[in-house]
């Protein structure tokens, strides 16, 4: 056993703001608000759901994650948010079209009662998309203070103690880190001088660092996954995480991954391809956005197979990731995975994976984790990259010097043995010798 951290106890009421107000947010707000009532259940998240062994396996002890740490009750959250399209959240979810009319209904009031703030958004960095409620082109610099004065007016009127901001707008250009990213000076220079390298979304998180709110990242774009952000996390005590939510097709990929190498199968080929009909579809048929996901989506397997190590079983995989938007099919993404393996004396077989399934689903009990986390975190002292959460990440954020860790099982460990690590629990290897000595 070692000291627990001291943990800030959850009270008062937890300010969720959400950059974007689409598919995504409006699925996991409107959820929140149907949990709360008792009319669904909040299947997937672990906050919700989860539970931890503590101690040996024959102590009986597996309490659920919400009883070992001192998470927000699903009743303090309080939501806000931005969005280039003037619709409620109510209106909002209606477009996304995930969630059922009856139970939307259900949860009506609440939905229409969260309008968007007019939000920074710049056609460049997002070219398949355009609204009319936007800040209008001012500084950037000018930019982020607007968006504190929202933060801090939200933060007032509805009385929250505490903030978390999560990017969940749609997926900018891809952009490499410049000389502007590299420290916090050099970042505000650039926001004074409209740097081209700062998109909105880095303008979003650089408010939130700054006033020291915990920030996540559901997208591939870069956002606060820059030194300069970084380093402004750990002045201002503010914990990170991003980037891009692992939810359907990767989701499935970092699990059967780590088990074909588990048993040194070889891959020559991974062939995925989805439809996706929804507004992040329509964003990601631009050739920019999607290479930035397509970035995000084919890093997985390089990290996950290790060819480096296991030249013979992995140098030579072909990764081919597609990505087709076709409106028919809404939210309701299909993915198609064909991959070529290969086992004892060379021998050829294949896996055919059919996933049909529902993106925003699988990410809003995603969103609801961060966020609870997120703030646990905060009220622990943990500031700077939150590598525990890599667990929700397609390309979760580490260290410059370290690999990312992309196999969902050790992933899942890393969070567990954070939440021991924090409440003084020991932490648990699977070693297992004591049960035979
Ligand atoms: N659904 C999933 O499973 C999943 C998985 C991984 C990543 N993501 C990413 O999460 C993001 C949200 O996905 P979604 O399905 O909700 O998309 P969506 O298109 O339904 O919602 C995005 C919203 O962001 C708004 N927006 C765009 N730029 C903005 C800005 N600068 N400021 C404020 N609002 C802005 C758009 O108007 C839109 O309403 C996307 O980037 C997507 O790639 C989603």
């Amino acid at each position: 056993m070692t000291e627990p951290l001291d943990i800030r106890p959850a009270d008062g009421r937890l300010g969720v703001l959400l950059a974007g107000l689409g598919a995504v947010s409006t699925t996991f707000i409107a959820g929140v608000l149907a949990v709360r009532k008792g009319i669904a259940k909040p299947i997937g998240a672990l906050t919700q759901m989860g539970t931890v062994r503590l101690g040996k396996r024959t102590d009986g002890r597996s309490p659920g994650i919400d009883e070992l740490v001192p998470l927000a009750p699903l009743d303090d959250l309080v939501f806000g948010g931005w969005d280039i399209f003037e619709d409620d959240c109510y209106d909002a979810a209606r477009t996304a079209g995930v969630l059922e009319r009856s139970l939307l209904d259900q949860v009506k009031p609440e939905l229409e009662a969260i309008k968007p703030w007019p939000a920074v958004f710049d056609r460049r960095y997002v070219k398949r998309l355009d609204g009319p409620n936007v800040k209008g082109s001012r500084n950037k610099r000018d930019l982020a203070e607007a968006l504190i004065d929202d933060i801090r007016r939200f933060k007032e009127s509805q009385k929250v103690d505490r903030l978390v901001l999560i990017w969940c707008g749609s997926t900018e250009v891809f952009l490499r880190e410049t000389d502007v990213h590299r420290g916090v000076a050099a970042f505000e220079k650039g926001l004074a001088s409209n740097d081209d390298g700062i998109p909105s979304s880095m303008i979003y998180a650089y408010a939130a660092i700054k006033e020291g709110i915990p920030y996540a990242n559901a997208a591939p774009n870069l956002s606060a996954d820059v030194p300069a952000l970084i380093d402004l996390a750990a002045k201002t005590g503010a914990p990170v995480a991003g980037k891009d939510l692992k939810t359907g097709q990767t989701l499935i990929k970092t699990i059967i991954a780590p088990g074909l190498k588990a048993r040194l199968l070889g891959v020559s080929g991974w062939y995925s391809t989805n439809i996706l009909g929804n507004r992040d579809g329509e964003v990601l048929d631009d050739p920019e956005s999607f290479k930035t996901k397509e970035e995000s989506k084919k890093s997985v397997l390089d990290y996950i197979l290790q060819p480096n190590l296991y030249p013979e079983l992995y140098a030579h995989l072909c990764h081919v990731v597609r990505i087709n938007y076709y409106p028919p099919r809404g939210d309701n993404k299909e993915g198609w995975d064909n991959i070529d393996i290969f086992g004892w004396l060379g021998y050829p077989m294949q896996l055919k994976i059919n996933f049909l399934c529902r993106d925003s689903i699988l990410a809003a009990p995603i969103v609801l984790d961060l966020v609870l986390f997120l703030d646990l975190a905060k009220r622990a002292g943990m500031s700077g990259i939150q590598e525990w959460l890599s667990f929700y990440f397609k390309s979760p954020m580490h260290a410059p010097e370290l690999y990312p860790e992309h196999d969902l099982f050790i992933q899942l460990m890393k969070l567990k043995n954070t939440l021991r690590y924090m409440t003084g629990e020991d932490l648990i290897t699977h070693l297992g010798r004591e049960y035979y000595d």
